[in-house]
């Protein structure tokens, strides 16, 4: 367990460490409870670390021997590593330690996942290995050799000599020891072949355990595209013989670019088409994605400490959404990438856990994998690319790849490529890395004589320890469109710096329209008094999509809050524009589909909040589910016609033109299951030959009340297959009526298939009550009760897990005093917990704040 002391590391305290690591030797001789781990390592003095304390972490290891230069010394131990009096010049350093990764239950260092060993380094896992500077500054060459009695023994690089119960592995890249794997296990393989664009042939593989050959078809064609979309697109070759990807139940988060040796939460690498939905394959396909490209932003080019995350996360994962756009189509992606963001990142960002995209000081930097390290810190280099345009982006990259391939660097030096490229000055748009909150962007409108104008305000509320905002730089696209339609001005991209800011369009023959920050071109709240009619014309005429889109939303969401607030009637206009659209079927489904969707209770509870209302979720839930009823029964007669238009007749294939048609089918599923009280749905449910289809019909029977044999149908036929059961318990906890939303959660719990300890399941019951938003807030607060009561147990297990789940609670400020009350009640409950975790410590006091 973790020393529960808080401390504070701060940005600023950076110093370089005193040592080089020459060369790294492991080996492994594995055993569940006594794990032998043998460290041979070459130091020498860092002319660049002046400080000669020779200090190396450890956490949770037995240390059997240690020595130096071959002579046994006795190091001074503490809970967090060890410290040792050492030459002057270059010494080897040697440790046996011992370690049990059988009771390893925090996931975190070498443990054990349903018989097989596998490792989790990334952040600072590694130190519950072996003794080492584990920290991402201190790079090495890695020599590894695995003993035990396992048909497949892996670790990083090129495999070496093997034998009968042993295997060697070299790793010639030098890498920080969070990127450090090894896997042991009696798995199976799903080979493939890459030939680079250097005519390099690299070998493949997906590992799994027995039985889960069949899915992994679907992952190998996308690391394929993976790696030919790299090359093709950002120039960036593979660089070993060997690419390893292994699938483990038992993992908290997604999955890790271990160099060579990705280990995947099997939810994010195993698909078939009956076991898994669209959505499950396009996740997949970006994952992997995602930890490929990792190889050279994050792995060839690393971090120099974890404040700079988003020096690999946020380029990755902008990486990885250029990827999906190229496969899969630029506007729905554009469309899902910011519903996700303000769905989980404004949040995060507007209230207590709010911090920078490089945050400056941590308790436990497992913390900060967060939405704003991840996708604002994307949407950073969004920015970054729409400001220097396409080419200038394209070279400042290469320059990055080529100046510091090998080295771990920060913000300033990705900065500096683009300041060399381009000539521009970046101070100002460093703020994004720096200044935490989510700006709001005033936009008033201006014509007179041809020339109109559009007057720009921003402004950015204070957040935990920044009360003072700076202006913003903010790429703003706009277009304008005249009263018939056209576009009588294509996107322009207006650059805005200061606090206030006017532009102005000349030689209009009339007042046009503007479509304003066009494919959301930066991460703000804009807020515009736009009248109904100019909505409904950017709904039926932008041709920007994503504000085509946004008008749509931005229409659902005021109609919705007038239900809420003054009772009012449902906004037939809107609904007449939307239906305009459904019929239009020159339009793709997948983007008729997601004008489908409504904004979602915790989206309104905000948008209340911030209109002074404190929201009431059963309220929210209710006004929406008015909506969906009367929206049903309005567009009664286009609904069969548009089933048919979206029947797949082909086989089974995950690609963009099925997935579009059976997310407008599932969409026109849910409307007719409200006029037809779930006729429909059951007969999908029982003729579907695939997840989606299958899945979306039981949800619609939940919604029903009619779901019980359903249900009980797919238990049986699922109940061997983990990740479908994930679906089973979270479908019916995140869809359950709110007054009954604690009650399903406890129920499930107590099921026999309820493996607390395993991640996906915790999170298939407690991640579903947490966005189960209604059911989650019910009055009493079961809900906050029920999830506090099993933080805590899961605590003393899986600090990691526990500490994101405390999440569901960082919105409680803007509730009622009573669920207020209740909420705080729960985290000082949480937080009151003896031995409670340094991940889970930190994360109650930010929010209580
Ligand atoms: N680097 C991983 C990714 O983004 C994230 C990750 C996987 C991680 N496992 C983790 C982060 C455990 C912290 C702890 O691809
Ligand atoms: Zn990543």
């Amino acid at each position: 367990m973790k020393d529960a002391a808080p401390q504070t590391i701060y940005l600023s305290d950076y110093t370089p460490y005193g040592f080089v690591v020459e060369e790294v030797h492991l080996t492994f001789r594995l055993s569940p409870t006594a794990t032998r781990v043998l460290s041979r390592i070459r130091f020498s003095p860092n002319p660049e670390g002046p400080d000669r304390d020779f200090f190396l972490h450890g956490e949770d290891l037995a240390l059997i021997s240690a020595s130096i230069d071959g002579t046994p010394v006795q190091p001074e131990i503490t809970p967090q590593g060890l410290r040792c009096d050492v030459p002057d010049g270059p010494f080897v350093w040697e440790a046996e330690v011992e370690i049990s990764p059988e009771t390893n239950t925090a996931l975190e260092g070498l443990y054990m996942s349903n018989g097989m060993y596998c490792t989790q380094c990334e952040a600072e896992g590694f130190r519950k290995i072996t003794y080492y500077p584990d920290r991402p500054d201190v790079m090495s060459v890695f020599t590894v050799r695995i003993e035990g009695p396992h048909p497949v023994l892996l670790s990083n690089g090129n495999p070496g000599a093997s034998g009968d119960g042993w295997a060697e592995w070299h790793d010639p890249w030098p890498k920080p020891a969070y990127l450090f794997a090894l896997v042991a296990g009696d798995l199976v393989n799903h080979p493939g072949q890459f030939t680079t664009m250097s005519g390099k042939k690299v070998e493949l593989n997906i590992w799994v355990r027995p039985g889960d050959e069949g899915k992994c078809a679907f992952g190998m064609e996308a690391l394929k595209k993976s790696m030919r979309w790299d090359e093709e697109v950002y120039g960036r070759e593979y660089d070993l013989d060997i690419f390893n990807i292994v699938a483990v139940d038992d993992f908290n988060m997604g999955a890790m670019e271990n160099k060579g040796l990705n280990i995947f939460n099997s939810s994010a690498v195993l698909a078939s088409p009956e076991t898994s939905t669209d959505a499950n394959f396009e996740r997949i396909e970006a994952i992997i994605a995602h930890e490929y490209f990792h190889n050279w932003t994050g792995n060839r080019i690393t971090c120099r400490d974890w404040f700079q995350l988003c020096l690999k996360e946020g380029l990755t994962v902008y990486r990885d959404s250029q990827f999906t756009t190229d496969m899969r189509g630029a506007a729905v992606k554009r469309i899902n990438d910011v519903s996700d963001l303000r769905n989980r990142q404004f949040p995060e960002d507007q209230g207590p856990l709010s911090h920078p995209v490089r945050p400056e000081s941590f308790q436990e930097i497992n913390n900060f994998y967060t939405a704003t390290v991840y996708e604002k810190g994307a949407e950073v280099i969004g920015m970054l690319k729409r400001l220097v345009g396409d080419e200038a982006y394209a070279k400042a990259v290469a320059l990055y790849f080529d100046r510091h391939d090998g080295q771990a660097c920060t913000i300033e030096d990705w900065l500096q490529v683009f300041e060399d490229t381009t000539g521009r000055d970046l101070s100002q748009f460093k703020r994004w890395y720096s200044q935490s909150g989510t700006p709001r962007l005033r936009v008033s409108e201006h014509y007179e004589d041809g020339t109109y104008s559009l007057q720009f305000s921003q402004t950015t509320p204070p957040t935990p320890g920044q009360n003072d905002k700076q202006p913003q730089v903010l790429p703003i696209e706009v277009g304008l469109l005249s009263p018939n339609g056209d576009e009588v001005v294509p996107t322009t991209l207006l650059e805005m710096t200061k606090a206030e800011q006017r532009f102005e369009f000349t030689g209009l023959s009339s007042k046009p329209v503007a479509s304003i920050l066009r494919g959301f071109s930066a991460p703000v709240v804009l807020e515009r008094d736009s009248s109904r009619e100019e909505r409904a014309f950017l709904l039926a005429h932008d041709t920007d999509p994503f504000c085509r889109w946004e008008a749509g939303n931005a229409l659902a969401r005021d109609g919705l809050l007038a239900m809420i607030t003054d009772g009012a009637a449902p906004d037939t206009a809107w609904l007449d524009g939307l239906e305009t659209l459904l019929r239009d079927s020159a339009l793709d489904p997948d983007f008729r589909a997601s004008m489908l969707d409504l904004p979602g209770q915790s989206e309104l509870a905000q948008a209340l909040h911030e209109r002074g209302v404190t929201p009431d979720p059963q309220a929210i839930y209710d006004a929406l589910e008015r909506l969906k009823m009367f929206r049903a029964e309005r567009w009664a007669d286009l609904l069969p016609q548009l089933a048919k238009e979206t029947r797949v007749t082909e086989p089974y294939a995950p690609d963009a033109d099925q997935v579009g048609k059976r997310a407008l089918g599932n969409g026109v599923l849910h409307m007719l299951t409200r006029l037809d009280g779930g006729a429909a749905a059951q007969k999908q449910f029982d003729s579907a030959d695939n997840m989606t289809l299958q899945l979306a019909a039981l949800a619609a029977l939940i919604w029903a009340g009619e779901a019980d044999a359903a249900l009980r149908a797919f238990h049986d036929r699922w109940q061997h297959d983990r990740l479908v059961m994930d679906k089973w318990f979270g479908l019916q906890v995140a869809l359950a009526r709110p007054d009954r939303a604690a009650e399903q959660a406890k129920a499930l719990t107590e099921h026999p298939k309820f493996d607390w300890k395993n991640p996906n399941r915790f999170r298939a019951v407690f991640g579903s009550l947490a966005a189960n938003h209604a059911g989650f807030h019910y009055e009493g607060g079961a809900g906050y009760d029920l999830l506090a009561d099993w933080l805590i147990r899961l605590d003393a297990k899986n600090p990691q897990t526990t500490a994101r789940m405390c999440a569901a609670f960082q919105a409680w400020r803007r509730y009622d005093d009573g669920r207020q009350a209740r909420m705080r009640n729960a985290l000082q409950r949480i937080a009151g917990t003896p031995a409670l975790s340094r991940d889970t410590t930190e994360m109650v006091t930010r929010i209580l704040g």
